[in-house]
């Protein structure tokens, strides 16, 4: 019997799902909402936007899906899970992404924090503040070294988080946030201890009892080269991280990632779905900067790549249950994506250029995130729009791959970071 699969989302993380399980042996038929150009050739789009749930309800049972993955944040913030499987006509379809409860590990800074240090899992020492408590957060900030890190508590599209040097300017933003700047998800915040040290980011995917580790990735968040200017959703990313050595990530297993899952166990929140941890090597000591309910964009487009063994078997393991019989075999080599993106992003850019030379690129897989079928042509409908992955006994071998096959491609004002992993460089040998 086939298995028919709808994956939500339509970006470059969407279509490396897609990308991956089109190389399942087993017999599956994918579905991608809304999908994009990459996700076409080899999925069915449906024109269903993922946080339409009676839209999201109707595509199932038309086409009679049995597994529902999950890709952005949005929907699972929103309860798709819950939807899903509260739905006496969607009985038996399982979902990859967890719960609203569980996707409160990322929902909520507050509720992150305070479920970290139940656990005793390393993180900044922190504290949360309301429009109410604005004096107390002042002292609080007073005891801290600068710089001053400063937190809404909810999904602010990855623009909710500040690092500010001066403690006035601190003062006046957390007013400003307080007071509304981020709408509802800035009604509490939370004021953090700085973390000096290098990130990089774990990744598992759980059934709620046991976990399978994924490969980790570092990404590039800022708009310029030597990471200058200001953040977008991810510029590149490398797998595997070279100063995560076998005993950091060892640690990161210890202190982090089984606290974790058994944490969520202990407190009643069944999660099956990937969790992804953001980390912050600190003298060689993981901390948690943050949790996401989710894989991350771009890390996908190198995790994904670089797992042998069939996903939809790991898949399959969440939704019976089971993921402690499954294995996982993961590739040796380098991965590494570098995303070509609008002239302007990640402030104001245009749309709708022709895309060229996509058909030229031969040695590296190009991942769609803001593309669009324009009268027979490929044309650039986002901020991000093709993540060039390149694997490589290197990083440098996989990174020519790369900037060879981008400057095969063309669209006007296309740019894209000449440096991905110009961190890592020091960390190899
Ligand atoms: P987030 O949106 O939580 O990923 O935070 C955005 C970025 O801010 C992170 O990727 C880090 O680079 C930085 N950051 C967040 N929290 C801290 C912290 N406590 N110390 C240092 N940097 C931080
Ligand atoms: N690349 C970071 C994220 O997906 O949140």
């Amino acid at each position: 019997m086939k298995m028919n699969i709808l994956i939500l989302g339509s970006g470059g993380r969407e279509h490396a799902i897609t990308w991956k399980l089109a190389q399942s042996s087993r017999p599956l038929r994918l579905f991608v909402a809304p999908g994009n150009p990459g996700t076409a050739a080899a999925a069915v789009n449906l024109p269903v936007d993922p946080l339409d749930f009676q839209g999201v309800r109707a595509a199932i049972l038309e086409n009679s899906i049995g597994m529902v993955i999950v890709g952005p944040e949005a929907p699972l913030a929103e309860g798709i899970a819950d939807f899903i499987e509260n739905d006496p006509a969607l009985i038996g379809v399982s979902v990859i992404g967890p719960r609203k409860a569980g996707a409160m590990l990322e929902g909520s800074k507050d509720f992150a924090k305070g479920f970290m240090m139940r656990h005793g899992i390393p993180t900044a020492a922190y504290g949360t503040f309301t429009a109410d408590s604005v004096e107390e957060a002042i002292s609080f900030m007073r005891g801290l070294t600068p710089p001053w890190v400063l937190k809404a508590d909810g999904l602010a599209a990855g623009k909710g988080v500040l690092i500010i040097d001066d403690f006035d300017m601190a003062v006046s933003e957390l007013r400003a946030m307080l007071g509304g700047r981020f709408g509802s998800a800035g009604s509490k915040v939370v004021i953090e201890e700085y973390l000096r040290g290098i990130e990089m980011s774990a990744f598992v995917i759980t059934d709620g009892i046991s976990y399978r580790i994924l490969p980790e990735a570092k990404d590039y968040k800022r708009i310029g080269e030597g990471d200058t200017g200001n953040n977008t959703g991810g510029m590149g990313a490398v797998s595997p991280v070279p100063f995560a050595t076998p005993g950091f990530l060892a640690k990161v297993e210890e202190q982090v990632i089984r606290p974790t899952v058994e944490g969520l166990r202990a407190e009643g929140i069944d999660y099956r779905g990937f969790i992804f941890f953001g980390l912050m090597n600190v003298n060689g000591d993981p901390y948690v900067i943050e949790y996401n309910a989710r894989l991350g964009d771009p890390e996908t487009e190198v995790i994904l790549p670089r797992i042998e063994s069939d996903l939809y078997d790991l898949l399959e393991g969440v939704a019976s249950r089971d993921l402690a019989v499954r294995s996982i075999a993961i590739s040796p080599e380098t991965a590494v994506t570098v995303m070509i993106v609008s002239g302007g992003y990640p402030d104001r850019y245009s749309k709708g250029f022709a895309i060229e030379g996509t058909d030229k690129v031969t040695r590296s897989i190009l991942f769609h995130a803001g593309t669009a079928a324009k009268e027979g042509r490929l044309v650039t409908s986002g901020g991000r729009v093709i993540a060039v992955t390149s694997m490589g006994e290197s990083i440098d071998e996989a990174l020519a791959k790369s900037y060879t096959a981008a400057e095969l491609i063309s669209f006007e004002g296309m740019n894209f970071r000449r440096d991905i992993g110009f961190d890592l460089k020091k960390y190899t040998v």
